[in-house]
């Protein structure tokens, strides 16, 4: 969910620029605040003057079809492809999908979405609703005869999902958190009150006093290092990382340069960072090779597993109803990133159109942890010893989104080696749900959790992150292969030993070939381009490395699970189109699940040898234990794309060692 009340803090809104706007660097480059100016005067100038319930739910650029993109890349055509944005406006109780010409300033076209499901909620009518429950004196008095104070009350807006109902109206609940004496407001829920606000006419359209249950404990709630009483952990020596050179990378605008890479980044409301056009430079062929067109986090489910009333539609999906990016938050230096670290702007746009910062939302930096990139020590030769050691540095991008309690590390890292490799790190608080038990052997019933101190049961639940991909394996043409290891059984004589394995591949056909669940037979996923072959003749390649992933084990015919349907697999291969960004819809607040990815695939349409997009799942079931409390330690989950028969030898055979830096380190003196 998310919470304006911090993100205010941080998000600062821009005055209209007193020029017009500046041209353009790339036809992929999110909208500026200048464009999103002007997207937002020729919005408003297309409406009624009754329309004054505007308001801007999406706004992100209407990015240029593929085709234009690659012949604007391979320079056949120098005339950029024209600045478009793609705006959801919801007007008059209705959800407006509009493009908007920027080289023209005029709408191309601005059509009703009559479909099942709403757009992203706004930050400002998630505020509205909770405050309307702040000033609703029903609530004040159960507020009141709680015993809890009004004024240390916070409240938050909670989408509601879809339980089969035949109509829906725009609705949240309004769910509060006691402070008093904490900043942890998640570790104090005040349950058993649900208020219920219908965001179009914003008014409380229910609400419901259930039960009384104690708000738990500030006591050891509050994680500021300012509150931290002794005895305090052994604290570590300051660390520095030290480019003495400055940095291997350069930016032109959105435009990355590092080592054998070069991609570009952009800032979307909705997905948040997005990797465009990332290349590698094949040293032995002297050329910059395709690799990925497009990544991003295409959605993040979050189903909750608790079955009362207050609970049971907790089931969010944090890119569709919250944004991904408008949840981002600005790196702070040196601490979010390294000292190495350089940090770049995003934009977006408010509830009326106005562009909205936020500042150091992406930082990037070279990360050199110590680790190796290859080596090997020979001692076979005689009179020598050999030693080759090349140290692993990389390019990371990283963004942090914070979803309301959820704190979520988005990183992208990028090898000399040709791996991408993408991460993300769950930390910051979980949702409680208060309870009456203060020790574990009082409980008899389901409680859907763990206790993890006195009234406080941290809920079951899962984080399903989708990851939007398309590869682009040496040019557009791609198939899926999914190649699994058979044990064989050794027969006759031949051979003392009983088995071996061999590898079995498969190219998929279709998009239900290229469904896979993980898990029970070790498998090699690769995406080929079967019209290119190396010297060898084997067709090159990226495959994904997958690490420790969960998939979602809710019934098919739970609600949200067809809300959230792309959860029940690790991989899914699409063939491309324009239309298919969002795995789990367009319109995910309160949708059917009838625009998610797992409806597509059921056309069941051709995915060999043609542009396809992978779909990776990278999934934690969450069973909370007390060291999440009162704030989680990062868990990470991860996976790479590796190029697999993709150059002729190893391509980083050529990378040269690093010259020793004159050492500023002290010794560790033993004692
Ligand atoms: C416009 O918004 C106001 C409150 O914000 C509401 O009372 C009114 O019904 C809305 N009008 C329409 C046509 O939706
Ligand atoms: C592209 O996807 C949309 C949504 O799934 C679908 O309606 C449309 O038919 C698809 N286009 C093609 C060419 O398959």
């Amino acid at each position: 969910m998310a919470m304006l009340v911090i993100i205010i803090f941080f998000s600062f809104f821009i005055c209209p620029p007193q020029l017009s706007l500046l041209a353009s660097a790339h036809p992929l480059d999110p909208l500026s605040p200048a464009e999103l100016w002007r997207v937002r005067a020729i919005v408003k100038e297309s409406v009624p003057s009754h329309g004054k319930n505007l308001t801007f739910q999406y706004v992100g650029l209407q990015e240029p079809d593929k085709p234009v993109i690659l012949s604007w890349l391979s320079g056949h055509t120098t005339k950029s492809p024209p600045r478009q944005a793609f705006v959801v406006a919801r007007l008059n109780r209705k959800t407006h999908e509009i493009i908007v010409d920027l080289s023209t300033n005029s709408i191309v076209s601005d059509q009703i979405y009559r479909g099942h499901g709403f757009p992203i909620l706004t930050f400002e009518e998630q505020d509205a609703a909770s405050d309307l429950a702040l000033a609703y004196p029903p609530f004040l008095d159960s507020i009141n005869e709680r015993g809890l104070k009004v004024k240390e009350v916070v409240c938050e807006s909670f989408t509601i999902g879809w339980y089969g109902e035949k109509k829906s109206k725009r609705v949240v609940r309004v769910m509060c958190y006691y402070l008093d004496g904490t900043v942890n407001l998640y570790m104090r829920p005040i349950e058993g009150i649900t208020v219920t606000v219908d965001l179009d006419a914003m008014k409380i359209v229910g609400f419901r006093d259930r039960m009384k249950i104690p708000v738990p404990d500030a006591e050891g709630t509050d994680y500021r290092a300012s509150e931290q009483k002794p005895p305090l952990a052994p604290s570590l020596k300051n660390i520095r990382v030290i480019q003495p050179d400055g940095p291997s990378f350069s930016l032109d605008g959105n435009s990355i340069r590092w080592a054998n890479w070069k991609f570009h980044l952009g800032f979307d409301m909705r997905a948040g960072p997005i990797i465009s056009l990332a290349s590698i430079y094949d040293v032995d062929k002297d050329e910059d090779r395709r690799v990925l067109y497009r990544g991003y986090v295409s959605e993040l489910f979050v189903p909750y597993m608790d079955l009362t009333e207050e609970w049971y539609y907790r089931t969010f999906f944090d890119a569709g109803e919250f944004g991904f990016g408008l949840c981002a938050v600005p790196l702070e230096p040196t601490k979010d990133c390294p000292e190495n670290a350089v940090f770049m702007d995003g934009y977006f746009a408010a509830q009326n159109g106005s562009p909205g910062k936020i500042p150091n939302v992406f930082c990037i930096f070279e990360r050199y942890a110590g680790d190796v990139l290859w080596r090997h020590t020979e001692e076979m030769v005689p009179g020598q010893v050999i030693r080759e050691v090349r140290p692993e540095v990389s390019l990371v991008v990283r963004m942090v989104s914070t979803v309301g309690n959820y704190d979520y590390i988005v990183d992208w890292e990028f090898r000399q080696s040709g791996t991408i490799k993408a991460t993300v790190g769950l930390t910051g608080l979980l949702e409680i749900r208060g309870s009456s038990y203060t020790h574990s052997s009082q409980i008899q019933e389901e409680v859907y959790g763990t206790l993890l101190a006195p009234n406080t049961i941290g809920s079951y639940h899962d984080h399903f992150l989708i990851y939007h991909l398309d590869l682009d394996v040496d040019g557009d043409a791609n198939s899926f292969i999914k190649s699994t290891l058979q044990t064989t059984r050794v027969r006759g004589a031949g051979s003392p030993r009983k088995s071996y394995w061999t590898v079995q591949s498969e190219t998929a056909k279709t998009e239900s070939d290229a469904k896979v669940r993980l898990g029970s037979k070790p498998a090699e996923l690769l995406v080929v381009n079967p019209n290119k072959k190396t010297k060898m003749g084997n067709p090159v390649g990226y495959r994904l490395i997958p690490g420790l992933s969960a998939t979602s084990i809710l019934s098919d015919d739970d609600y949200a699970q067809i809300r959230g349907a792309f959860s029940k697999y690790h991989v899914w291969v699409t063939p491309w189109n324009k239309s298919e960004k969002w795995a789990s819809g367009l319109y995910v607040d309160q949708s059917r699940g009838d625009d998610t990815l797992a409806a597509w695939t059921r056309r069941d349409k051709g995915i060999e040898n043609r542009d396809i997009v992978l779909w990776y799942t990278l999934g934690f079931h969450h069973v909370p234990y007390q060291e999440d409390f009162p704030i989680m330690p990062t868990i990470t989950g991860s996976f790479e794309l590796r190029p697999t028969n993709f150059f002729e030898r190893n391509p980083v055979l050529k990378a040269m060692p690093s010259v020793a830096v004159n050492s500023s380190n002290c010794r560790v003196v033993p004692h």
